[in-house]
């Protein structure tokens, strides 16, 4: 296994899980690691990652330096080169020009790291060449006695480094991002070459690991679980099902706020086919009740949370002798991160999770999924059999339609969003532009505009459709769809719904439009 440790970069989960994608396990732990906690840990190789910082400032984060004494292969990127090459005696030159984006280096030297490694040949000096990405101020100015450079570029003549001997190595590029063409390649031969480690890290593997570890942590005692029909608590309801079977009751509330037909799927997965105990509440009306008349935002979003909480305990007081509760909490939940440790945050997620549970009930978590990354949580799900469309489905959020109605929520609004959104998924999916996008989804526009039908005006309302591409939810780009596509679907949208005179699209990217409306 390796070690990652995060100087504050938005890449460095982005490394943990290539490192995983090789088949490797590996952790993203801050800077400030102690060697005990190391020594715990025993990685193979320990990867510095970037940041945000500059080595060339006193007070910036530094590597312990027991990192470079354990007599372990060590991988520094970016600013894990800098610190690194500050560190053992090189030299950091600040700059506040940054170099950002396509980098060819030039391999100079021979090094493990980019064996048999080539995107291009110089052709006059005969010379491998690497299509690469940058994304960097300060640069490397004089390498430590022992090190080697082993590839530059005219504006970067350290553009990677090594001592062989010791299996210390520098990249100044992101072999993390795709854009690096054998980026992949470079931290497999420094994962699995260079410090030994071994491809057990499947989702077949981790199955097995964790249904261990469920039935030794529950026993024979009782387990509860939130089931939201969203990937994480599905992919739990599987795994525990396998691991712990009538030993899991699963409540699954309906709030009357979710998309269309979608109570029903979860049963017809969980409790039809694969014999899971589901316990249904149908709460549509006391959610509706407790929403009417209420039209600000966050008020909504906390009436249906504390409601949630409400129905949720009621259900679960109702079952007897449950000991634990299950919660599909996963890995960039827990990372501890460096950016809030040296107090420079520059990327801050806040919102969103219902909690309050545990605390009011008492009982000792499960979290199979603490260790995974979403995109592991869904291979999983494949591998136990969940659908592919519910596993690779859109995120959907907790409050539901009740954010994509905007202001007071009403059934009729509700029944109206719901079909509007169906057709809009549909003809994505038709259109094979469903995967393409990150979220789609329809909005309500409780306004009452202008349509003529026949010889008549009719006032109706409206319908937005928002469709976005991200990779991380905190920035978002608008999706280009086709006009054909925009087209059919506004179409069906007016004349299979009644109610409905007006679609529009919605063509904000976040920042400063938010990806819901409200
Ligand atoms: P925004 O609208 O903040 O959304 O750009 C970013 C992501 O978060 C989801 N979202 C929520 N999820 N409870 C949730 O569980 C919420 O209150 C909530 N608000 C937004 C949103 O769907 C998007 O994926």
């Amino acid at each position: 296994k390796i070690l990652i440790l995060d100087f504050g970069s938005q890449y460095t989960q982005l490394i943990a899980r290539r490192v995983r994608e090789i088949g490797v396990y590996s952790e993203v732990r801050a800077f400030d690691i102690t060697e005990a906690e190391i020594r715990e840990y025993a990685p193979n190789g320990i990867i510095l990652a970037g940041g945000p910082e500059s080595v060339t400032e006193l007070d910036s984060p530094r590597a312990p330096q027991c990192v470079f004494e354990m007599g372990l292969p060590v991988f520094g990127i970016c600013y894990g080169m800098q610190t690194m090459a500050e560190q053992l005696g090189g030299q950091v030159a600040g700059s506040n020009v940054r170099e950002f984006g396509y980098a060819q280096i030039r391999l100079d030297a021979e090094t493990a790291l980019f064996k048999n490694i080539s995107d291009h040949i110089d052709h006059e000096t005969g010379n491998s060449l690497l299509d690469v990405w940058m994304s960097h101020g300060d640069k490397v100015a004089e390498v430590p006695a022992e090190f080697t450079v082993t590839a530059s570029t005219p504006s970067c003549p350290i553009a990677a480094m090594s001592w062989e001997e010791k299996r210390f190595f520098g990249v100044q590029f992101h072999p993390e991002v795709t854009h690096t063409l054998q980026g992949q390649r470079i931290l497999e031969h420094f994962v699995l070459d260079i410090c030994g480690s071994e491809r057990n890290w499947t989702p077949a593997q981790i199955i097995e690991d964790q249904i261990s570890r469920v039935r030794d942590q529950v026993g024979d005692r009782h387990v509860l679980l939130g089931l939201s029909g969203g990937v994480d608590s599905s992919v739990v309801a599987a795994l525990l099902h396998k691991a712990i079977g009538d030993q899991l009751t699963c409540v699954f509330v309906d709030n009357g706020l979710l998309r269309k037909a979608e109570g029903d799927q979860v049963m017809e997965t969980f409790a039809k086919h694969m014999g899971v105990r589901v316990i249904r509440v149908d709460a549509e009306d006391l959610f509706l009740g407790k929403l009417e008349g209420e039209a600000d935002p966050e008020a909504k979003r906390k009436i249906i949370g504390n409601t949630f909480i409400d129905v949720f305990d009621t259900e679960a007081a109702k079952i007897e002798g449950v000991d634990f509760l299950a919660q599909g909490t996963i890995y960039p939940d827990v990372i501890e991160s460096a950016a809030a440790k040296t107090g420079k945050a520059h990327v801050i997620k806040s919102h969103h999770n219902v909690g309050g549970l545990p605390e009011t009930m008492k009982l000792k978590l499960v979290e199979p999924l603490r260790e995974l990354f979403k995109d592991e949580v869904r291979k999983l799900g494949v591998e136990l059999g969940l659908p592919y469309d519910m596993v690779y489905r859109h995120p959907f959020p907790g409050p539901g339609l009740g954010v994509r109605i905007l202001g007071e929520v009403k059934k009729e609004y509700a029944d109206i969003l719901r079909e509007a959104d169906a057709i809009f998924i549909e003809e994505l999916h038709n259109a094979g532009w469903y995967h393409k996008t990150s979220q789609a989804f329809a909005v309500f526009l409780p306004v009452k505009s202008v349509g003529v039908v026949g010889d008549g005006r009719r006032y109706e309302w409206v319908i937005a459709l928002r469709a976005v591409e991200t990779i991380d939810f905190m920035t978002a780009r608008w999706a280009h769809l086709p006009y054909e596509l925009l087209e059919k679907v506004s179409n069906r949208i007016i004349n299979e719904i009644t109610g409905v005179s007006r679609v529009t699209y919605d063509v904000s990217s976040k920042p400063p439009a938010t990806i819901e409306w409200e």
